[in-house]
């Protein structure tokens, strides 16, 4: 199949969607449901009305731009990702996905390609926990991983809910009907950066997924005692930040003790209050990222970050709570449809690795209802969640032709 990238037109809707963000560049920041998330889900309906894609937005939001097949009525073959950017990241993370997906749509109309299972474009509501705390939110619940009562039951840090905002943001179709049966699709496939450096440090352009790491995240909530920051003295201070500190220390020790290079874990947030120089911290919030690309030490290290929260609360007279927001298991990666990106590398001749993705995806869930892999592709020194997150127009269109060469393969 002798198909052309339009690097022109992905770099365009990059820029596009980049220019779409809560906070001045060079950083993105898109929240979903946020003014810029719906400026960009804007452009994007545009351009995929302008390639002649039917286009469906479930209850959360969940776009699904369709290219009907010869035999409409078979499970469809689909690709996608996310478009939201966690507060002051990058372009690429998620957007590369969703721009490459319908430009390798575009790419096989100009070729006359004549589908014969239907193929469909995904653009997942909220990858990033940046709002309601947990991560694919939609992919989840397309997966069935989050019911309607769950999902109904999630709040931003202002207190506001999901139905809320959904509703605000224009989606009100009812949250039962999120959820897709297995076999409503017969394959998907995800291109995204890499966000680590092994491609670059390879010299290779396409990293073949073959299964994706197990993500776990938790809350712990801490109550102490507050107090004049001058007059209470420090024998005897119930100061929340200090147990927090001491847990965010035990958190890097739950990682290392595995032994395990692959387990990683993360004190990413940690908020006090009341927040004032003179005030003793009253009560703090951690907010915990631990990972393994197996679950059974990803769950030794939760363990271990367990009762560290009970050893350091109860020599600070501190009253604590933990929330297991999510403890999800690993992904693995379909091994046809991984032999099938292999074999459109192949095709173009570009070389490849089969790895496995560390970060999370909106993969990991759609893996639950139907054969998936992932396509990866480099980026400047590895770097992601990050303004300087960089790829190149030649590795994005080498992704987009590997991926559109899969898609046409599935969908035969
Ligand atoms: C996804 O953004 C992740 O944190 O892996
Ligand atoms: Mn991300
Ligand atoms: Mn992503």
């Amino acid at each position: 199949m002798n198909l052309t990238i339009d690097a022109a037109a992905i770099a365009a809707d990059l820029d596009a969607i980049a220019a779409c963000s809560d906070t001045p560049p060079p950083g993105v920041t898109r929240v979903v449901y946020g003014e810029a998330d719906l400026r960009a889900r804007a452009y994007l309906r545009a351009r995929c009305a302008e390639a002649g894609l039917l286009l469906r937005e479930d209850g959360l939001g969940n776009l699904f731009a369709r290219w009907p097949g010869a035999e409409p009525d078979l499970p469809a073959v689909a690709s996608g990702s996310h478009i939201d950017a966690i507060p002051h990241s990058g372009r690429f993370d998620g957007t590369v996905g969703v721009v490459g997906a319908l430009e390798a749509l575009r790419a096989l109309r100009r070729v006359g390609h004549v589908p014969r299972r239907s193929l469909e474009l995904l653009i997942f509501t909220s990858e990033e926990p940046t709002r309601f705390g947990v991560g694919c939110l939609g992919s989840r619940a397309l997966a069935g991983a989050l019911n309607p009562a769950q999902l109904r039951a999630l709040r931003d840090g202002e207190g506001r809910t999901l139905d809320e905002l959904r509703a605000a943001a224009g989606f009100t179709a009812p949250l039962e009907q999120v959820a897709l049966a297995q076999g409503t699709y017969a394959a998907f496939v995800e291109l995204h950066i890499e966000q680590g450096p092994l491609l670059e440090t390879e010299g290779l352009p396409i990293g073949v997924v073959r299964a994706i790491a197990a993500p776990a995240a938790l809350r712990v909530h801490l109550q102490g005692e507050g107090g004049h920051a001058g007059a209470v003295l420090m024998l005897g201070r119930r100061d929340a930040l200090l147990a927090g500190a001491e847990i965010a220390l035990a958190v890097e020790r739950a990682a290392l003790s595995t032994g395990r290079p692959d387990t990683v874990a993360t004190t990413g947030r940690l908020t006090i209050t009341p927040g004032a120089i003179n005030a003793i911290p009253s009560a703090a919030t951690l907010e915990i990222d631990v990972r393994d690309v197996a679950a059974e030490p990803r769950d030794r290290a939760l363990a271990s970050i367990y009762s560290a929260v009970a050893e350091v609360c109860g020599r600070r007279h501190v009253a604590y709570q933990i929330e297991e927001v999510n403890a999800d298991p690993p992904a693995t990666c379909d091994p046809e449809v991984v032999a099938t990106i292999i074999g459109a590398c192949t095709e173009l001749g570009l070389p490849y690795q089969v790895m496995v993705s560390r970060a999370y995806h909106d993969s990991l869930f759609m893996a639950r209802i139907c054969p998936t892999a992932m396509i990866f592709i480099p980026c400047r020194g590895g770097v992601s969640h990050r303004p300087d997150e960089y790829s190149e127009p030649e590795q994005i269109s080498q992704g987009v032709a590997v991926l559109a060469h899969a898609l046409a393969a599935l969908s035969a």
